[in-house]
């Protein structure tokens, strides 16, 4: 067991992906799941307000942390269960989510090839149920094994625990804030299926002349694709998409249809349309806003960006004057993804 080890004013620049400059009044890195029973035993929990950290790509600071900021840094990866036909792997919460899909891509196991070059960590993927270019992590997800912060067990919970939806989950609904994430298991193929259907990808491979790909030629495709149109958060700080997705009634799209003949629309189940909000904010004419130091990158409307010295404080300010602006011009609420502290 590693000694548990607070630092005061802890900077968080370095650990959030919009780079603000807050400081946490405490932090502590969680390198071990007995770090967590040490700090109950230690009745840390009931001491002081906390918060979990994991790869700081879904948050928003507005102000300094005032109580006790938990960091997963729990490594390490072991294999649960192995055949011909799949593997069940378990990472541990604190692993870098970039280099977990590409060490599986490394052994030949397929599944999270199309989840590329996300920013974050294992232990918040179930979180918000990542997903991009068609594939989201409830896909593969097996089980995962978390620290019940009430309680002070460690609890191991499946998929028919986790309620995965869109970008959602039970931790960001009726278990919230009573998890600390240590290990999550991932169910792979040894006969990987490949996806492509999400157009991009196909587009890529196409020009690339690539008929019958591998994970390895999906995974390239994505970080290619992500590359030509999210900013890297080392240059230009963010968080991916800062707003979800809005499925709407599917009524009041032939009257907006009228109004924007070129509105781009999918179906999202019986009476209900998603409609991109990268598209709606685009066509309320924020893409490449900048005010001060922050922003609505110019490539991807979906996603504001901290050039440099913004301040979460303006990001949330932004938000809202975005979403206020969606409802006024279409009639749709723009919900936002990313948390703000
Ligand atoms: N679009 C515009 N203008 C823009 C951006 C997008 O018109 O500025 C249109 C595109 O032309 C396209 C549609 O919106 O028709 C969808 O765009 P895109 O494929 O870029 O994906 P997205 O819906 O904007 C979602 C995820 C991303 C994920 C991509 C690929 C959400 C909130 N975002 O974005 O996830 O990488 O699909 O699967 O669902 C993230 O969650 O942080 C994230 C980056």
């Amino acid at each position: 067991m590693t000694q548990p080890f607070h630092t005061q004013n802890q900077s968080l620049k370095a650990f959030n992906t919009f780079g603000f400059d807050v400081v946490a009044h405490q932090y502590l890195p969680i390198e071990s799941p007995e770090d967590l029973t040490a700090l109950f035993q230690k009745h840390a929990f009931e001491k002081q307000p906390f918060g979990i950290l994991g790869g700081g790509s879904n948050i928003t600071f507005t102000q300094d942390f005032s109580g006790l900021l938990l960091h997963n840094r729990i490594q390490g990866h072991t294999i649960i269960e192995e055949n011909s036909d799949h593997v069940i792997v378990e990472f541990g919460g604190g692993e870098n989510w970039h280099e977990t899909v590409l060490y599986t891509l490394e052994k030949g196991w397929g599944g999270l090839e199309n989840l590329s070059l996300i920013p974050g960590t294992v232990g918040a993927s179930p979180i918000q149920n990542i997903g991009a270019y068609g594939v989201e992590i409830k896909d593969t997800f097996h089980a995962l094994t978390a620290f019940h912060i009430p309680t002070g067990t460690f609890h191991t919970l499946y998929h028919s625990d986790c309620a995965f939806g869109y970008r959602d989950s039970v931790f960001k609904s009726e278990k919230k804030g009573q998890y600390f994430i240590t290990a999550v298991q991932f169910k792979l193929s040894k006969q990987p299926v490949i996806k492509t259907q999400y157009g991009d990808i196909q587009a890529t491979l196409d020009g690339w002349g690539i008929s019958e790909p591998s994970i390895r030629d999906i995974s390239n495709a994505v970080i290619h694709i992500r590359q030509s149109k999210l900013p890297n958060p080392a240059e230009i700080g963010n968080c991916g998409s800062f707003f979800k997705n809005p499925v709407v009634d599917s009524q009041i799209i032939p009257a907006l249809t009228v109004q924007y003949p070129d509105i781009k629309t999918f179906p999202a189940g019986e009476g209900l349309t998603k409609v991109p909000a990268g598209w709606l904010i685009e066509k309320a004419g924020w893409k490449g806003f900048k005010r001060n130091q922050i922003g609505v990158h110019a490539k991807q409307a979906l996603v504001l960006v901290n050039y440099g010295g913004g301040t979460g404080a303006e990001i949330i300010a932004l938000a809202k004057e975005i979403q206020a602006d969606i409802f006024q011009k279409f009639g749709i609420e723009l919900e936002m993804e990313v948390n703000a502290w």
